[in-house]
């Protein structure tokens, strides 16, 4: 029986907002497996800084600056990849906008175009080429991230909680499509995660304190309790699992 189920040693990964927060954690934890990791964020700056950490620290990195809501950078992140790597193993859609906070009858057309240009088609287009290179190569993972505001939109967020239920639903299209090409594809939905991205949330007083009524875990998690989940759905230990969601949100949906 195989016992190394978490080893991604010789994987090529590629990890979207991988330069700060719930990416940068899945960044290290992949790397400390053994992935190779590609770190990508739209300003190279803090790509470099986490690809610096994680060679570091013994393990295999490099900064790819990458909008996901740029068709152009999008064809030239994989034409990189192609010319570098040469394959693609996991590909790990992360990067996600939420440009607006408010009432739903007040989101204006700029912050809706963004929210989906990034978090949907984004993430589309990310599966799209990063599945071409999966199917000319017999196989691989991707991972999107969603979030619980999928199943249950957030008050204040509805576009992008449209968006999120839209990544669960794309996660099962790909799974579907993809699993004869042994291709494999599942989302993992955090809850209330302490990073910049949720920053409006965390750090006020008020919406944090009814935010955790909801949580029986009753805190707020750390990113690094999102990675664990990621390194499980990436690695050969969920090897029959594809098209489903991994909720880790402290029992909220509970
Ligand atoms: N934090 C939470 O409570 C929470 C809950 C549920 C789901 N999530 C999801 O978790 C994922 C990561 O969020 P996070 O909380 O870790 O946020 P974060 O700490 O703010 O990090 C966001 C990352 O995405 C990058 N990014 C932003 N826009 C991008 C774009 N258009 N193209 C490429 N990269 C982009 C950022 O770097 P650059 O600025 O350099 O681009 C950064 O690396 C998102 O999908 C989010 O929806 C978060």
């Amino acid at each position: 029986m195989k016992t190394d189920l978490f080893d991604l040693t010789g994987k090529v990964a590629l990890i979207t907002g991988a330069s700060r927060g719930i990416g940068e954690a899945i960044a290290h934890l992949l790397a400390a497996y053994g992935a190779e990791v590609i770190v990508s964020s739209r300003k190279i700056d803090g790509c470099e800084a986490v690809a610096q950490a994680i060679r570091d620290k013994g393990g295999k990195a490099r900064a790819l600056a990458c909008h996901v809501g740029d068709m152009q950078q999008i064809e030239d992140t994989f034409k990189n990849i192609r010319a570098n790597e040469g394959k693609l193993d996991i590909l790990v859609n992360n990067a996600a906008a939420n440009p607006y906070f408010g009432h739903i009858l007040d989101t204006d057309l700029g912050a809706y175009n963004k929210t989906v240009e990034v978090n949907l088609r984004g993430y589309f287009f990310m599966s799209v080429e990063g599945g071409k290179m999966m199917r000319e190569q017999g196989g691989g993972v991707i991972l999107n991230t969603a979030s619980v505001n999928g199943v249950s939109p957030g008050d204040m967020q509805g576009i992008y909680s449209i968006t999120k239920a839209a990544v669960i639903n794309m996660t099962k299209a790909f799974a579907r499509e993809c699993g004869s090409l042994n291709i494999r594809c599942n989302a993992l939905l955090p809850g209330l995660t302490e990073t910049k991205f949720a920053s409006a949330l965390t750090q006020n007083e008020k919406i944090l304190k009814k935010a955790l009524t909801v949580i029986p875990l009753g805190r707020v998690a750390q990113p690094e309790e999102m990675a664990g989940t990621v390194l499980y759905l990436v690695s050969d230990a969920s090897s029959y699992t594809t098209g489903t969601t991994v909720t880790v949100d402290g029992g909220m949906l509970a």
